[in-house]
C-alpha cells in the first residue's frame, strides 16, 4: 500500500466524527429548542397565553391549590352541583353517568384536588380505546390530521414569525389534537352531537378552510337543512340510516375515528398526482362511502371533476408564480428581501434574504411583511384557490365558479401589476432617479418593534 493510501483512508475518519459529533448534537438542539416558556420546536420565541392551559394541557396545564383533598365520584358531583351546576347537568344527561358503573369527575380528572389534570385522549382511551387507537392511527398518514393538529400550528413558521395577538386562535382550533371533545362537547359527551356538521363548524370555517359553507350549498347540505331536524341521530352513520350525508358520515366513514385516510389533494395548497398508487387506493375508500347511497359511476365522475378544477386552478397560480419569479429576477419587489424584517426563526432568510415564492419554496411563511404584490399572490393561493378546492370537493358549484373568476381577476391583476412595477423602474432609470431606501423603517418600524418584544 502506498503512502498517500494510507493518508486517504486515515481522512475517511474526518467526515465520520463530524458525523459523530453532529447526529448527538442535532439531538441535543432539537431537545433544548422545546425547553422554553412556550412548546414545540420554537418554544424558546413565544409565551403562552393562560388559556393555553385547556387547549394543550399536557404543555401548559396546571392544577388549581385552592381546594384540598381527595375525593369519591359522588362527593365531587355533589359540591360541583353548587359550584359548576351547569357541568353537573350535563354529566348528568350523558351516557357516563347512567352507565352501569358510572364514570365520575374523578375517573377523568384524578380525584386528588390539587393534582387534578385536563383529560386528554389518552385519558378517554383507558376505556374507549377503539376510538382512541383509530385516532391515534391518523398520524400514519401524515399532515393534515386530527392527531397531529397540535405540533402542526406549533412548528409552523408563521405561528412564532407573526404577531401574538392574530396567532392565539391557532391553538384553539388545532387543540382538536389535544381533547377528545372538540366533536362531542364537554359534559354530555353524546356521540348524536358530533353526527351533525354542526360539530365541525367551531373550526372547519373560514376563507382558507370553507367546508361548512360549501357543505351547505352543496345537494347534501341542502337536504340536512331541509329534513335534518326530522332524522332520527341516536343512529350511528350508516348505510340506510340517513338520507344524505353529514361531515362525519363522509369523513369519518362507519364511525371511525379517523379522518386522514382518503383526503388525496392534502389541503389543495400543492398540486400533486391524484393518480399515485396511494392516491388511487384513497380513491378506492372515497368510492366506498359514496356507494352507499350512489351509483359508482356519479361518484366516479364527481372525483374526475374535482381533478379537473384543481389542474386548471394550479394553471392559473403556475402562471402567477411565473410573473413573480421574473419580477424577482429583475429585482423589483419594493421592500425587497432583506430590507424587510426577517422571520424571527427563520436564519436562511438571514443568511441569504430572497422572496420565497411557491409551496416549495417556503411560502406559507410569508403571510404578512412582504411587498403588495407577493401578498397577492398569497391570498389567490390562500383564499380563492382553497375556495375553489372546496367548492369542487364538497359539490358547490356555484362556490367554483366564482373562485375561478377571482383566480382569473388576481392573474390579470398581478400582470398589471408587474406591468406597472416594470414600468416605474424604466422611467426612474431614465430619469436616473434612486428610490429612497425604505429598509430602517421595516427593520425598526413601530411594527415591528412592538412584535419583537410582544411575541
Ligand atoms: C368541597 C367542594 C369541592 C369538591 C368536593 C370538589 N371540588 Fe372541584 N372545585 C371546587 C372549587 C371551589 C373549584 C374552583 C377552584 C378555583 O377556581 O380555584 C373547583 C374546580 C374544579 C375543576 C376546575 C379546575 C380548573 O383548573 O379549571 C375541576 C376539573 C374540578 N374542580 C374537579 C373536581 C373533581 C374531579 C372532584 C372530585 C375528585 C372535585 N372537583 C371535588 C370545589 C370542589
Ligand atoms: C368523561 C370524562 C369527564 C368526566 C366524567 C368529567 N369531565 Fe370535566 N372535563 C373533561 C374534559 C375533556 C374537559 C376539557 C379539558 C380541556 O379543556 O382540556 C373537562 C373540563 C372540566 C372543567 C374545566 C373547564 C370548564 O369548562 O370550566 C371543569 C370545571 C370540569 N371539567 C369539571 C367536572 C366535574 C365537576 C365533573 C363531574 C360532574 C366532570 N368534570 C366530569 C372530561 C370529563
Ligand atoms: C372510566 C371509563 C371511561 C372514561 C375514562 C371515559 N369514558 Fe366515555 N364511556 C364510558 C362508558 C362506560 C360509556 C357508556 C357505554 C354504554 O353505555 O354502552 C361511555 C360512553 C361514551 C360515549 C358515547 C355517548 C353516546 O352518546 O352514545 C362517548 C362519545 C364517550 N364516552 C366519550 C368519552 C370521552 C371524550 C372521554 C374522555 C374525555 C371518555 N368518554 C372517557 C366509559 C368511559
Ligand atoms: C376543534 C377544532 C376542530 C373540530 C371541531 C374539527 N376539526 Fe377537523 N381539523 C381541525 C384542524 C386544526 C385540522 C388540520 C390539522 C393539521 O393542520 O394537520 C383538521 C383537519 C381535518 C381534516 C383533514 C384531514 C386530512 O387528512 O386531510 C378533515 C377531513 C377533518 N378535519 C374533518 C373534520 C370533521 C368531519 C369534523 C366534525 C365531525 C371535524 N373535522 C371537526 C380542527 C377541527
Ligand atoms: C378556525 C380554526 C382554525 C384556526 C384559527 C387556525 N387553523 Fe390551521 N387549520 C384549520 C383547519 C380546519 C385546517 C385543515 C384544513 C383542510 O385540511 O382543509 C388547518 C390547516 C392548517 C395547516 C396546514 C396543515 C397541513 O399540513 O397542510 C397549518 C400549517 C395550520 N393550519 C396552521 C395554523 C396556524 C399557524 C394558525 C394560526 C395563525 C392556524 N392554523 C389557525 C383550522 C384552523
Ligand atoms: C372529529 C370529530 C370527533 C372527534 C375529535 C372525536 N369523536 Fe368520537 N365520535 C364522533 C362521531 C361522528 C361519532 C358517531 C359515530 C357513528 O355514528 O358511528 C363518535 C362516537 C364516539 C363514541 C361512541 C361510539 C359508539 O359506537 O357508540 C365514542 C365512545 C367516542 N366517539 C369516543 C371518542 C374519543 C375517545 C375521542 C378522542 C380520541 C373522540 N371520540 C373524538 C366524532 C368525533
Ligand atoms: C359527500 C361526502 C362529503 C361530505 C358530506 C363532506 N365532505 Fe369534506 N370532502 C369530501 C371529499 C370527496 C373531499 C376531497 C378530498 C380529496 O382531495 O380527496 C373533501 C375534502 C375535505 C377536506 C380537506 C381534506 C384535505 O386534506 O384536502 C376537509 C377538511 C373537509 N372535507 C371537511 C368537511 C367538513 C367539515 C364537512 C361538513 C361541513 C364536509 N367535509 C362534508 C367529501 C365530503
Ligand atoms: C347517505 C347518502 C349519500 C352519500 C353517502 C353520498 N351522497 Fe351524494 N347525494 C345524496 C342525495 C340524496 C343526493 C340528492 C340527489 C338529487 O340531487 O336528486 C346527492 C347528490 C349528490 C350530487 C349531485 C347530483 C346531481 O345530480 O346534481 C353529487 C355530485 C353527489 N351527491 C356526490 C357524492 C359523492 C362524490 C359522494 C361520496 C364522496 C356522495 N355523494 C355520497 C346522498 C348521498
Amino acid at each position: 500500500m502506498g503512502a498517500t493510501a494510507v493518508k486517504r483512508a486515515r481522512y475517511i475518519w474526518i467526515p465520520l466524527l463530524a458525523l459523530l459529533i453532529a447526529i448527538p448534537a442535532g439531538f441535543y438542539y432539537v431537545h433544548w429548542s422545546q425547553q422554553g416558556e412556550g412548546a414545540g420546536f420554537y418554544s424558546r420565541l413565544w409565551s403562552p397565553e393562560a388559556i393555553f392551559a385547556y387547549w394543550a394541557p399536557d404543555d401548559f396545564y396546571d392544577s388549581v391549590q385552592s381546594v384540598e383533598g381527595r375525593f369519591e365520584g359522588p362527593a365531587c358531583v355533589s359540591c360541583h352541583s353548587a359550584i359548576t351546576p351547569g357541568i353537573v347537568n350535563d354529566w348528568r344527561a350523558s351516557r357516563h353517568a347512567r352507565a352501569e358503573t358510572p364514570v365520575y369527575c374523578s375517573d377523568c380528572h384524578g380525584d386528588d384536588h390539587r393534582r387534578l389534570h385536563m383529560p386528554t385522549p389518552r385519558v378517554c382511551g383507558e376505556c374507549h380505546a377503539t376510538q382512541h387507537g383509530q385516532f391515534l392511527d391518523e398520524r400514519r398518514f401524515g399532515f393534515p390530521s386530527h392527531a397531529l393538529a397540535l405540533e402542526r400550528a406549533l412548528d409552523a413558521n408563521h405561528f412564532v414569525d407573526k404577531p401574538k395577538a392574530e396567532v392565539t386562535a391557532c391553538l384553539q382550533c388545532h387543540s382538536v389534537a389535544a381533547k377528545c371533545d372538540s366533536c362531542h362537547t364537554r359534559h354530555r359527551f353524546a356521540a348524536a352531537e358530533a353526527r351533525r356538521p354542526e360539530a365541525c363548524i367551531t373550526c372547519h370555517s373560514g376563507p382558507p378552510h370553507p367546508d361548512v359553507e360549501s357543505y351547505f350549498a352543496s345537494a347534501h347540505g341542502q337536504i340536512y337543512l331541509a329534513e335534518g331536524a326530522e332524522w332520527d341521530w341516536s343512529k350511528p352513520l350508516r348505510e340506510g340510516n340517513y338520507r344524505a350525508p353529514t361531515c362525519a358520515y363522509c369523513h369519518m366513514h362507519q364511525g371511525q375515528h379517523q379522518v386522514a385516510d382518503k383526503p388525496i389533494w392534502k389541503f389543495g395548497i400543492k398540486q400533486v398526482n391524484p393518480l399515485t398508487s396511494a392516491n388511487r387506493v384513497r380513491r378506492k375508500r372515497w368510492l366506498e362511502v359514496c356507494d352507499d347511497c350512489h351509483d359508482e359511476a356519479l361518484a366516479r365522475d364527481a372525483l374526475v371533476g374535482l381533478d379537473r378544477e384543481r389542474k386548471r386552478a394550479w394553471e392559473k397560480l403556475y402562471a402567477a408564480e411565473a410573473e413573480l419569479r421574473s419580477l424577482r429576477e429583475e429585482n423589483l419587489f419594493h421592500p425587497a428581501a432583506g430590507s424587510r424584517p426577517p422571520y424571527p426563526n427563520d436564519w436562511l432568510d438571514r443568511l441569504w434574504p430572497r422572496a420565497r415564492i411557491g409551496f416549495f419554496e417556503g411560502q406559507a411563511s410569508a403571510f404578512y411583511n412582504v411587498s403588495p404584490i407577493e401578498r397577492d399572490y398569497f391570498e389567490m393561493w390562500y383564499f380563492d384557490n382553497l375556495s375553489a378546492y372546496k367548492g369542487a370537493a364538497h359539490g358547490d358549484a356555484e362556490r367554483v365558479q366564482a373562485a375561478h373568476a377571482r383566480l382569473d381577476a388576481d392573474l390579470k391583476a398581478i400582470r398589471a401589476r408587474a406591468d406597472r412595477l416594470r414600468e416605474q423602474a424604466r422611467r426612474e432609470q431614465a430619469a436616473g432617479i434612486v428610490a429612497p431606501d425604505p429598509s430602517s423603517l421595516w427593520l425598526n418600524g413601530e411594527y415591528t418593534e412592538f412584535n419583537r418584544e410582544h411575541n
